[in-house]
């Protein structure tokens, strides 16, 4: 790909089937009229003029953060204090360079986002090698990194250690849930009481799931197994930013270590605004009703589109058979879904001349053979828009199966 190109706009041409906007907060003419006006009222708008440790941290700053621990906290949680963060990225890069100690371990699945890896990377524990990454979503290999873990850390289980486990809620490459369960289950029986420390990242759940859009941890009930939890404002918030919800005394020590909290400028007043207005509507009536506008398309599209598929050689065209809403209850359903095809580009070409915004994905962002284009459901699709993508995806499987390379200017 030329370098001209890496960058280049994204179309909006089409209805948005690939963006993680998945409450269609960026559209959304309520939202924006309750900003405005929200902005209008608000004594500073602009920038902070310093960093949230220097001379840029008001009052804005810690109302929002006492927002968000309403929110995300509450009796029996230990993932209880909020700190804000300029990007999720941040947040999890403070989180893993800054906490896990020499001595500490760190156990998580090799398909934890970057901004975790690469904090764990640069962290005193993962300076003396101790990360040990295991299989996606395997229990079994994650029991047995686990026992390894311990067994080259014996300070941990004498108490003088940390073994750290790392896991999102529901990965976005795949569109799959973590098997959350019996991970915790796996973990209470194999590490000694008081010597783990669970994090997730529910980047693509918050907003999602959950009463008033808390997170897929609260939807199961598990929100008081984790120590540590990262939600981003970057997907179904619409926004961007992070915060890291763990205890007060780690938050204290994020806040002294954690270089963006100490050197980046700290959000401008009119994102604090943003989150404040967006808060108000995903903990609303309207923002239920959007959650569950989210899982009937999401049901919709994977029942046409498996209809769709009947008449298409799954060597050509296919969804990726991972459990996508089998394991958790069937409220809880995935509004990510990878479509295999070992002809992604001509695929993604195909659609991107119809004006969808696809990206074509391959390897090394995934294995030889799992090529694909992921397509994402967002609560402002309708049905008719669903049909016709679908339509489109079977025009250019019939044509590819016909041996024709479609183009759309031919048809
Ligand atoms: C699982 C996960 N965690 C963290 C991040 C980083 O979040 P942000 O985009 O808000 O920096 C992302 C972004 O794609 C993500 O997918």
């Amino acid at each position: 790909m030329p370098i001209s190109d890496l960058l280049r706009p994204v179309s909006t041409a089409a209805p948005d089937f690939f963006s993680s906007d998945y409450l269609s907060v960026t559209t959304s003419p309520f939202v924006r009229d309750a900003f405005l006006r929200n902005l209008a009222s608000s004594p500073r708008i602009l920038g902070s003029g310093g960093s949230r440790l220097g001379t840029g941290n008001t009052d804005a700053y810690t109302h929002i953060e006492e927002r968000l621990r309403n929110l995300f906290g509450g009796p029996g949680i230990h993932a209880c204090d909020a700190l804000l963060f300029n990007s999720g990225y941040d947040a999890n890069r403070v989180f893993w360079s800054t906490v896990p100690q020499k001595g500490d371990a760190i156990v998580f699945d090799n398909y934890v986002h970057i901004s975790m890896k690469d904090g764990m990377f640069q962290s005193r524990a993962g300076s003396t090698g101790a990360l040990y990454p295991f299989e996606h979503n395997a229990i079994v290999a994650f029991k047995e990194r686990v026992g390894e873990a311990l067994k080259e850390h014996p300070n941990i289980s004498e108490g003088k250690g940390t073994l750290f486990v790392a896991v999102e809620t529901l990965y976005s490459m795949d569109g799959d849930f973590a098997r959350l369960r019996e991970i915790f289950k796996a973990a209470d029986e194999l590490i000694p009481a008081g010597c783990a420390h669970m994090m997730v990242d529910e980047a693509h759940t918050t907003g999602l799931f959950g009463p008033d859009g808390r997170g897929l941890l609260f939807e199961l009930g598990l929100e008081t197994r984790v120590d540590t939890v990262l939600h981003t404002f970057s997907k179904a918030w619409g926004m961007s930013g992070g915060v890291i919800m763990t205890s007060p005394l780690i938050r204290k020590y994020m806040i002294m270590r954690g270089k963006p909290v100490m050197f980046s400028t700290a959000l401008p007043y009119s994102h604090i605004c943003g989150l404040n207005t967006v808060l108000d509507y995903v903990t609303s009536t309207a923002g239920s009703e959007q959650r569950e506008r989210v899982r009937e398309l999401c049901l919709y599209f994977s029942d046409c589109l498996a209809k769709g598929l009947r008449s298409v050689s799954p060597k050509l065209l296919r969804l990726d058979d991972v459990e996508i809403s089998s394991y958790h209850r069937q409220t809880v359903v995935s509004p990510i879904f990878p479509i295999l095809t070992p002809a992604y580009t001509s695929l993604a070409n195909f659609l991107g001349a119809y004006g969808y915004a696809v990206t074509a994905i391959g390897f090394p962002a995934v294995p030889r053979g799992q090529e694909r284009i992921r397509v994402t459901i967002h609560a402002g699709n309708t049905e008719a828009e669903l049909d016709e993508f679908i339509a489109c995806l079977m025009r250019w499987a019939s044509g590819m199966q016909n041996g024709k390379r479609l183009e759309r200017s031919r048809l």
